[in-house]
């Protein structure tokens, strides 16, 4: 099966922040995929802006050894060469006067013109003002803002007001990478373009949902940001809550952008403040491999959590009665991110001999994404009727060969969505602002009281209490394992 490419039209790209981590890392990488993959056309142009003061020819000797940094995969050094022409810089002030007019001359009409602000929040109002006011963007340019959007309901609040002087929402493009996700994308062709699930889809037989996005690597390197945000602000509030939109919204009137994120933003809506105890937070102590979370973030005080488990409730007639548990963390024992629904027990069952255990659909969503369904048979020979649980297993990469085995990166398919003009897979402000409304009083507890997180071992599957979590409601959390 060969992946198709539709071609995008002919854009100036402004990547803000052009020498920073993201862009080096995730951006400029990306486009380079897409260029592989022809999808960039020839007329394309990608300029780096930043305040570091440099040439095209070192900003694109800096993109070379950044895509060589990161790709992952042998470079080719001839197809390099080509895209590196289609780049160039310009040296702006965000704050100040200088590099405006020059970056105003360097935009061709008549093409898709989008912004990436991959700078930190406090320069959006700055860059977006100088954007306007030297007529460098208008009406039907695009912007793209990066996470995090804001730490707390009055800051979202907040920049959603700046960004909207300047900008209407249909320009705004608010990334949540974990949208772009190939996967993630696929929960919603398995759910609306399948007559088998949705029936079942629902709290009469679905007896609980577990999402976990665990991670292997600490915050080492990145304290400064992480100990003012912890997991809640950095994985909860948009990319697990995302995930829990996606499994239990309503199905949308159509893949339309609004009819999309109108569904996601009544999930959020209805869920309700967490119980007394229905969320415990943790914190790796140092291992045999490697320092503990205090040590990673050099200051022994902090109660900054690096992992959370959550029991969340969806207040609708769909979801009432069905718990999500949602689960989150550094330096656990594997890297993994998996969706598991499982479905209530039969009724009644018909055999003496084995009980059936409930149907389990779990959607991997990294590494190895894939499905699978386990089902009883029965245990093949004879001597009476045993049950076994199997699993029907579908690997996408088995079943759709080596294009399928080839996930693009979330952020190729966003930067492409951002040029298509396509808003589906970012999040609205509305969407934004509910996520930190239901977040900010869990977050305000915290803060305002004593406790501190509980310690977990490195490798672990986190701390005691989150096992307890579920133990309470006779539940169990399917094993972390890659
Ligand atoms: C980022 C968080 O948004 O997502 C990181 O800030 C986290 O802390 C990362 O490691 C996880 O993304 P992925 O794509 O590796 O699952």
């Amino acid at each position: 099966m060969v992946s198709r490419v539709i071609p995008v039209d002919d854009f100036d790209l402004v990547i803000f922040g052009a020498t920073g981590d993201l862009a080096r890392r995730k951006i400029l990488p990306g486009l380079f995929r897409r260029y592989l993959a022809e999808q960039i056309p020839a007329d394309a142009r990608i300029i780096g802006a930043a305040r570091t003061r440099q040439s095209d020819a070192e900003f694109r000797t800096e993109t070379a050894a950044a895509i060589h940094e990161f790709m992952g995969a042998p470079v080719d050094k001839a197809r390099l060469a080509e895209f590196l022409d289609h780049l160039c810089y310009v040296a702006v002030d965000a704050r100040g006067a200088d590099g405006w007019p020059e970056l105003a001359d360097k935009m061709r009409p008549g093409l898709v013109h989008a912004f990436y602000f991959s700078v930190a929040p406090a320069l959006f109002g700055d860059i977006a003002e100088r954007l306007v006011s030297h007529k460098i963007a208008d009406d039907d340019s695009r912007v793209v803002v990066e996470k995090p959007f804001g730490r707390d309901l009055a800051t979202a609040r907040a920049l959603n007001a700046t960004l909207a002087r300047y900008f209407h929402e249909s320009q705004i493009y608010r990334i949540d990478h974990y949208l772009g996700k190939e996967t993630v994308q696929n929960l919603m062709a398995v759910r609306f373009a399948n007559i088998l699930f949705e029936p079942l889809w629902n709290a009469q037989y679905v007896d609980h949902v577990q999402i976990t996005v665990a991670e292997t690597v600490g915050v080492g390197g990145r304290g400064e940001y992480y100990d003012h945000s912890g997991a809640i602000r950095d994985m909860v509030q948009n990319h697990m809550m995302q995930l829990l939109c996606l499994i239990a919204m309503e199905p949308p009137y159509h893949f339309d952008p609004d009819a999309v994120r109108d569904e996601k933003l009544k999930v959020i809506r209805a869920l309700e403040p967490l119980g007394a105890g229905d969320i415990v937070r943790g914190q790796y102590a140092a291992g045999p491999d490697g320092p503990g979370y205090l040590d990673d973030a050099e200051n022994q005080d902090l109660r900054t959590e690096s992992f959370v488990a959550l029991k969340v409730n969806v207040a609708n007639w769909r979801w009432t009665g069905t718990p999500f548990y949602l689960r989150t963390g550094k330096r656990l024992r594997a890297r993994t991110s998996e969706i598991v629904v499982t479905f209530k027990e039969p009724p009644h069952s018909i055999f003496d001999e084995a009980v059936p255990r409930p149907n389990q659909l779990v959607i991997k969503l990294q590494p190895n994404e894939g499905m699978h369904l386990t089902v009883m048979i029965k245990e093949p020979g004879p001597g009476g009727m045993r049950l076994v649980q199997v699993p029907l297993d579908m690997s996408f990469a088995d079943a759709l060969g080596k294009d399928g085995a080839e996930m693009p990166d979330a952020y190729e398919r966003l930067i492409m969505d951002v040029i298509r003009g396509n808003q589906t897979l970012f999040m609205r402000g509305d969407e934004v602002e509910a996520a930190w409304a239901w977040t900010d009083p869990i977050i305000q507890e915290w803060e305002a009281g004593p406790a501190r997180p509980e310690p977990y071992d490195p490798g672990s599957s986190g701390p005691e209490e989150a096992l307890r979590l579920l133990h309470r409601d006779n539940r169990r959390w399917r094993e972390i394992r890659a």
